[in-house]
């Protein structure tokens, strides 16, 4: 049985230029989806994936986010004044348990993988899971992305990386994995390339932002030079990994929403919406207004 995974890294330290001006005071992980900002449905998927501790990568800016997985006395106290008892028990089950997050600085945005190394300490020598807190998995309900690697985890050992298939046009904006061809949960991977030229693509399966990564991991981004846009990247040093660790890739069957672009957060926030029984049936019958009036074109 390979050691249980415990702990998980969310990296928060990013610009977030790709939401500007939106982003320039608030985190992009704090824009709603629905109404629940974009990390704590990444923290959802994390708990219920048997996560323990989750060690938050921050920057500046980003002091609200630990704001927001905190109790807030004064909200609470009005909350029970005001007789809004069912409010305050979901806030409170929402709040992470005392001494079940660690905060840590990547004081410069250096590059995902830089963001990874400055959670070391905290992580020590064992396995942890890393889930880019803007990538929502959504799979309306079923097992959650990260309780499916970790299922796959439990049997293969080792590294496990989550994809998902994107169009074949389109592999060149993604990090492309090629697998074994057998069946089964989780496939060797035999190839990770980040961003393919068109037509040389081993598959059309994209890393989706879940990672189950063994701590020897650290020495390696400790020692990588800056890659693509002068970043520490994380697929650097996954391909050498790679030359001495097994990794294997699970296949998500939901959809996979990249809150960091406009249109990944606002697909996002449709499918989730559509998917809540107390907010579906008025926010239908308002999208069809929408389309019925040609303020929107449909197809
Ligand atoms: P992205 O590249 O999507 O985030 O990184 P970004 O840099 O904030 O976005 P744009 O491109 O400027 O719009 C993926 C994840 O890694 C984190 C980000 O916060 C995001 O969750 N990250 C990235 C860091 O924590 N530190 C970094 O130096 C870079």
């Amino acid at each position: 049985m390979p050691k249980p995974i415990r702990k998980a890294i969310l990296p928060v330290a990013g610009l977030g230029t790709r939401f500007l001006p939106a982003t320039k005071a608030v985190p992009k992980e704090m824009l709603p989806v629905v109404d629940r900002p974009v990390v704590q449905h990444v923290v959802d998927e994390a708990l219920a994936a048997g996560i323990e501790h989750i060690v938050f990568v921050t920057g500046r800016n980003k002091a609200v986010i630990e704001d927001h997985f905190d109790r807030q006395f004064e909200l609470e106290r009005t909350l029970q004044e005001r007789g809004k008892q069912k409010l305050l028990e979901e806030l409170g089950d929402d709040t992470p348990k005392p001494g079940t997050t660690s905060f840590t600085r990547q004081q410069l945005p250096l590059g995902l993988g830089h963001a990874v190394w400055c959670a070391r300490d905290i992580i020590a020598d064992e396995p942890f899971a890393l889930l880019l807190p803007d990538m929502l998995h959504f799979d309306n309900g079923s097992q959650g992305c990260l309780s499916s690697m970790v299922e796959a985890y439990e049997e293969t050992g080792g590294n496990v990386v989550s994809v998902y298939e994107v169009p074949d046009d389109q592999t060149n904006q993604y990090g492309i994995v090629g697998v074994e061809d057998r069946p089964g949960k989780a496939r060797p991977i035999t190839q990770m390339v980040e961003k393919p030229a068109r037509g040389t693509a081993p598959s059309n399966l994209a890393i989706s932002g879940r990672y189950i990564l063994q701590p020897s991991i650290f020495d390696l981004l400790e020692k990588q030079d800056p890659g693509a846009g002068g970043e520490i990247q994380l697929t650097d040093a996954m391909l050498r990994l790679n030359e001495r660790e097994r990794f294997f890739a699970v296949t998500f069957e939901g959809s996979v929403y990249d809150c960091g672009s406009k249109i990944g957060f606002l697909m996002a926030n449709v499918a989730y919406a559509l998917s809540r029984p107390d907010i579906e049936p008025e926010f239908r019958t308002e999208l069809r207004k929408l389309f019925s009036l040609g303020a929107v074109e449909a197809d």
